[in-house]
């Protein structure tokens, strides 16, 4: 019997504050004009104070239990794919997981640039596959707002916030996530870097000073090497799954700049209509640019059941990576006001259930010291 990694929920959360290429040029040289023409962006979203790549992650990925009708509880695997957890450790796969209430989820981080999402679906699907688990919860999400140096024009016009969410689930049926391929260059690693932060340069004053903590990037690099990639993969990942560019339905590129995107397109012939693209109103959102385009494509009816899609991405690393997947879930149903009640429910729930494991462990380390060794911390 061989089981098949089908998606059956999506769900992508945006932040509500805009900032448009007009406010850009009121903080540094740049314009309207030139970012919409060698972008293709227009405006992105960034995230307030008190939202994180977790927050923004638990958002997404509560939408895409809703359309899957799941229940947290059923998740087997949480991956978050993302180049600004919240924290180096604990994981944020591992935020999440406590904010949703997944109390049987395995969880963890990934790392792999802009293509963090293609590798975690391609991990997950076949941890599917293989019949380890039967629910995975695969997340792209980024907070670039907080690594971008905002007095740096040739990278602070790029990038944006949000995050995106798909959930597979293993099924004996055919279609869901037919083939994946995986790439990596670590020559290329300089080309698109933070530099400091880890255990090459560990935060100092220095760092700080020399801005160290901010992407830095070789833009026209990285700009050749996406789009030779691009149609590389996609051409690779169809022919894995025995398919051709005529089978194609729709082409869902990392959203990097525009012009990327319709250079690939010519590169495979295909028509505009056949690459879905919507950087214009988020930017670059890396790791969570493919999932939200995803979940868009699905709710604009761009994707439909049956339909065959290409996920696509590049990034730091160098890394890229396709996913070749035949849609199988048709939009869902409104979910009943009920359930909605029985799921905020739920997560309220789970909030208390968090408090309540961390007062215990507390309270648990204070009867270590003061019970069993005693005040000054002899055994008693
Ligand atoms: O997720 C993957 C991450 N990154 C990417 O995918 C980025 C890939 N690369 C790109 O999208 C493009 O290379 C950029 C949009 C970053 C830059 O476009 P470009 O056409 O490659 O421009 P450039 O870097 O060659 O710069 C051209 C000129 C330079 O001025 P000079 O030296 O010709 O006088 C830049 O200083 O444009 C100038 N420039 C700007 N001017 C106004 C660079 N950034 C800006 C700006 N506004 N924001």
């Amino acid at each position: 019997m061989s089981l098949h990694a089908h998606v059956v929920g999506w769900g992508k959360y945006i932040p509500q504050r805009v900032l448009t290429n007009d406010d850009l040029s009121r903080m540094v040289d740049t314009s309207d004009e030139w970012i919409r023409t060698r972008t293709g962006i227009r405006e992105r979203r960034l995230v307030k104070d008190g939202e994180t790549t977790a927050s923004m992650a638990v958002q997404a990925a509560r939408q895409a239990l809703e359309v899957a009708r799941f229940n947290p509880s059923q998740l087997d695997l949480i991956v978050v794919a993302t180049i600004t957890p919240d924290y180096l450790f604990p994981a944020t796969a591992c935020l999440v997981q406590d904010m949703l209430g997944a109390t049987h989820a395995a969880a963890f981080d990934l790392l792999a640039g802009c293509s963090g999402f293609i590798y975690g679906l391609n991990i997950a699907a076949h941890l599917l596959s293989s019949g380890a688990y039967q629910t995975a919860l695969v997340i792209g999400a980024e907070t670039l707002s907080r690594i971008t140096d905002w007095s740096d024009r040739a990278t602070c016009v790029l990038f944006g916030d949000g995050a995106g969410a798909v959930i597979l689930q293993a099924d004996e049926n055919e279609g869901g996530v037919l083939a994946t391929t995986l790439g990596s260059d670590g020559s290329g690693g300089d080309i698109l870097r933070l530099p400091a932060g880890g255990s090459y340069a560990p935060a100092s004053h220095q760092t700080v000073e020399e801005g160290l903590h901010f992407i830095q990037m070789k833009g026209r690099d990285v700009f050749k090497f996406a789009v030779n990639k691009i149609p590389a993969a996609t051409r690779e990942v169809l022919e894995k799954a025995g398919l051709t560019l005529d089978d194609l339905d729709l082409l869902i590129p990392h959203q990097a700049n525009q012009r990327i995107i319709e250079a690939a397109a010519r590169f495979l012939a295909l028509p505009p209509e056949a690459v879905y693209s919507n950087l214009e109103w988020y930017g670059n959102t890396s790791t969570a640019s493919i999932p939200i385009a995803l979940s868009e494509a699905v709710e604009k009816g761009r994707i439909q059941t049956g339909d065959l899609v290409v996920c696509v991405g590049f990034g730091a690393g160098l890394t890229w990576g396709a996913a070749a997947i035949r849609w199988t879930r048709p939009l869902p149903t409104p979910v009943p006001r009920w359930q909605r009640i029985r799921r905020r429910l739920y997560y309220s729930l789970a909030a208390l259930r968090s408090r309540l494991r961390r007062l215990l462990r507390w309270l648990s380390s204070f009867w270590t010291r003061n019970g069993l060794y005693g005040r000054r911390g002899r055994k008693k």
